[in-house]
Formats: C-alpha cells, sequence, structure tokens
C-alpha cells in the first residue's frame, strides 16, 4: 500500500513563446493541439538521478520512513547507459545496500515499476519499496524536431510502498500491463544500443535523439489508455460511480479527454497538469498525485484509477483508494 510521495520539477521553465523563437511552431497550436503551455527543462549538468534523489527524499519524508529494502526506478534517460541508475539514487539517499534497478518501459514504467514493487513484496522479498519515475527528456529531444520538442518536459515522482491488507486506504488493487512489440518502432531512439553497434558503424547524429510517430502513437494511446483503465476497474469490481478521480499519463489533453470518455467518466473526475508541466514520461502519475494531494484534489478516501501509455508499445492501469498522506513542499 501506499505510504508516501514526492515529486521535483527543475527550475527553469520553458514556455511555449521561448519554443516558438527557435522552432517553426506557435503557441498557439500546441496549446490548441496538447493542451500544453508550458514545461520544465533541467539545467546544464543536471541529470535524471538529481531529480530522482530530490523526489525520493520527499517521498521517504512523506513515509515517515528512513528506510526502504529496494528501489525501483523507472526511466527512458538513465544517466548512463550502464550501470543502471537507481544503485546511485539508493546510495544518495542513504539507502546503500538496498536492491536497485532500473526500469524501461518509457512512458508506462511507473505503472510497471508499481506492480515489480507489489510482487517484491507479496513474495516476502521487500516490505518497503521506493517507486521512483524519473526522466530526463530535455537531453534526448531533437532541438529542431517541433513534434517532439513542445511535448515533453523534466521531472521526477516517487512514493513509497509497504506491505498492507486489500482493504486498507492506499492498498493497489489489481495490475493490469501489457505490450505490443511489432509496433516497437513508433517511438525509439534508433542508435547508440546494440543495435546499431553490432553493425560496427557510428550512429547518424540524429540516431541519438528521441522519434516519435505522433499521430499513430496518438491513436495507439487512446485506444490502450481506455482498454487498460476499464479492464483495470473490471478486475477491481469497480463501476464508473467508484472512480472520484482518474490520474492517466498527462500525454496530450485532447487524448486524455478522449479516454476519459471511452471510459464512461466525468470530467470531475479527470485529474490534470499537462498545461504546466507537459508530457513528463515515467514522472507523469507520481508528479500528478503528489501535486493533487497537496492542493486538495485529491482526498483520502476517494477511488482512484491510474492509466497510462508508452513506447515499446507499452501500457498499463490499477485502480487504489488514497490514503491519508502528508506532502512535501
Ligand atoms: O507519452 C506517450 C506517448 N506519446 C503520446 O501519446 C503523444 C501522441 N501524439 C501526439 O500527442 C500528437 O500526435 C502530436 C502532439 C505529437 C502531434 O499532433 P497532431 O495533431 O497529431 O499533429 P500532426 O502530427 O498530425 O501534424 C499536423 C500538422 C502537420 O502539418 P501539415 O503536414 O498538416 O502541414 C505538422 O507538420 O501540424 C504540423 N505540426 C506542427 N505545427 C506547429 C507538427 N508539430 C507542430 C508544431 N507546431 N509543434
Amino acid at each position: 500500500m501506499l505510504t508516501g510521495i514526492g515529486s521535483w520539477l527543475p527550475e527553469r521553465v520553458v514556455t511555449n513563446d521561448q519554443l516558438s523563437q527557435v522552432l517553426d511552431t506557435s503557441d498557439e497550436w500546441i496549446r490548441t493541439r496538447t493542451g500544453i503551455s508550458q514545461r520544465f527543462h533541467a539545467a546544464t549538468g543536471e541529470s535524471t538521478s538529481d531529480l530522482a534523489v530530490e523526489a525520493g527524499r520527499r517521498a521517504l519524508k512523506s513515509a515517515g520512513d528512513d528506510h526502504v529494502d529496494a528501489l525501483i526506478l523507472a526511466t527512458t534517460t538513465p544517466d548512463y547507459p550502464c550501470p543502471a541508475t537507481a544503485p546511485d539514487i539508493a546510495a544518495r539517499l542513504g539507502l546503500s545496500g538496498i536492491a536497485a534497478f532500473d526500469i524501461a518501459a518509457v512512458c508506462t514504467g511507473f505503472v510497471y515499476a508499481l506492480s515489480a514493487a507489489a510482487g517484491l513484496i507479496a513474495a516476502g522479498t521487500a516490505e518497503r519499496v521506493m517507486v521512483i519515475g524519473a526522466d530526463v527528456y530535455s537531453t534526448i529531444l531533437n532541438p529542431v524536431d517541433r513534434s517532439t520538442a513542445v511535448i515533453f518536459g523534466d521531472a521526477a515522482g516517487a512514493v513509497v510502498l509497504r506491505a498492507g491488507r486489500p482493504d486498507e486506504l492506499g492498498a493497489l488493487g489489481p495490475m493490469v500491463l501489457g505490450s505490443d512489440g511489432e509496433n516497437h518502432r513508433l517511438i525509439e531512439i534508433p542508435g547508440g544500443g546494440a543495435r546499431q553497434r553490432s553493425n560496427g558503424q557510428p550512429s547518424e547524429p540524429d540516431d541519438e535523439y528521441f522519434r516519435m510517430a505522433g499521430p499513430e502513437v496518438f491513436r495507439h494511446a487512446i485506444v490502450r489508455m481506455s482498454e487498460a483503465a476499464s479492464r483495470a476497474m473490471e478486475l477491481a469490481r469497480w463501476l464508473p460511480g467508484d472512480v472520484d478521480r482518474f490520474a492517466a499519463h498527462q500525454a496530450n489533453a485532447r487524448i486524455l479527454t478522449s479516454v476519459l470518455e471511452r471510459v464512461g467518466l466525468p470530467a470531475t473526475c479527470q485529474l490534470s497538469n499537462v498545461a504546466r508541466v507537459g508530457n513528463t514520461s515515467a514522472a507523469s502519475i507520481p508528479l500528478l498525485l503528489d501535486e493533487c494531494a497537496a492542493d486538495g484534489r485529491l482526498e483520502a478516501g476517494q477511488g482512484v484509477l491510474l492509466s497510462a501509455f508508452g513506447g515499446g508499445l507499452t501500457w498499463g492501469a490499477t485502480t487504489l483508494r488514497w490514503p491519508a498522506l502528508t506532502t512535501v513542499h
């Protein structure tokens, strides 16, 4: 069950007008096609672990814990291709010695990591687990690709889970996870991995950047996120009336509206911060939950539905009844 939450945004705000000065785009296009007004970018030299440590520290404080038995980081932007970034984050949180590993499921990473954490707890391997979603997309975006540069922002969000009873506030419901590898190239960084290296050829400069087939991904995101959310409700035996808040991956405001309609939920359920932070990939859901818990949009006892979609393609969803949490801001 969920016992602590925290998040962290870098200081630098990048507005649509600022992007319009360097790209062939406009504030009007970005707002109407994505719902995004601004996003945050890490400072030069600031990386995923730096944001993750700040979010993790706040989640520990929120949980009133100074120890967990395992730390899972969901990210697409690890500090290095090797080793995983989670052990360094654990060490910097004073948790050296615990199990620590990364999960790569792009924007679905947080939900995959939640499920892995719940599994570690259910198996008795760990009593308390920290899950962090953190991404610094500003380091992998092609600065001249207007279709991706306007969407993504940098952030980290973290939660602490502990063993508990299914009827306690904060208990996670059944997990829905899925993937469609036939479409793995719709979201990709083509260079820098074993596929490109095994050719013995250096990658082209643009191959090191993130690419997305926007309109196709848009369609998959709506179908997969709504199907996963509906399935999670079915497995939890929830009807639409049991959902007080819907925390979907903040991909694009138009996607969020369509998914909400398909799942059959009223607009009052929708939690969103995409206008202020953009699409923050693996950080998106924990950052949203932390902000909403802090400003009162989320209250103890409410039924919360989570759903995410990302590269792979991957998707995942679950339910939980929101616990009484202290937030740290
Ligand atoms: O995080 C998990 C996965 N990600 C997502 O779920 C994101 C899914 N995709 C999207 O959110 C949208 O597809 C985008 C925001 C990426 C693009 O929006 P769209 O409404 O699908 O636009 P489009 O790609 O169909 O492009 C429409 C037009 C094109 O111009 P033409 O060919 O009609 O003349 C684009 O070149 O808009 C143009 N365009 C832009 N114009 C101004 C594309 N990006 C921009 C831009 N500024 N930033």
